[in-house]
């Protein structure tokens, strides 16, 4: 059983989601997601490397089925890729991993954490960008407004972590 580093788990990150078929949105949400746990659990006592690890890997099941709401489908795909690689998959990396979503329930801090980050990344120049290059229409707008009101939740469970 191989053990997930940083390094790696970004490299995972960069196999599956930068693929032809797959929505460019996967990765810079990715990686706004790295920059967001490392922001929200500086002053936190938690293990801020496994939270970066599971920060880049959490949506690399989106390569394996890119419909949308697919919410947890594409979380379980995440672990299975992970398996496949030889990779050991904790419990806490569990938690994390099928947590991340709206309706997940993370026992862990860094479940926690993660869940709040994921959700923290709505309008950046990066973002805009994309949104711009890909002419959002309808959809894009009904879910950046989901999106936003997710924000506005978590920024409250943020406030209310007791570590
Ligand atoms: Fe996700």
């Amino acid at each position: 059983m191989k053990k997930l580093t940083k390094k790696i788990a970004k490299r995972l990150a960069k196999k599956y989601l930068f693929k032809k078929n797959l929505d460019p949105y996967h990765f810079i949400h990715t990686a706004k997601v790295v920059q967001a746990v490392k922001i929200i659990s500086k002053d936190k006592k938690v293990d801020k490397n496994l939270l970066e690890i599971c920060a880049w890997i959490h949506d690399i099941g989106y390569s394996l089925d890119n419909s949308p709401n697919n919410d947890p489908g594409h979380a379980e795909n995440s672990l299975k890729l992970l398996k496949n690689e030889g990779y050991k998959v904790t419990e806490k990396i569990k938690d994390c991993i099928l947590n991340h979503g709206s309706k997940g329930r993370p026992k862990t801090k860094e479940g926690k954490i993660l869940q709040i980050a994921v959700k923290f990344n709505i309008i950046d120049k990066d973002f805009l960008k994309y949104l711009i290059e890909e002419k959002a229409g309808g959809k894009e707008i009904k879910f950046l407004k989901k999106r936003t009101s997710d924000a506005v939740k978590m920024l409250k469970r943020l406030k209310s972590l007791k570590f």
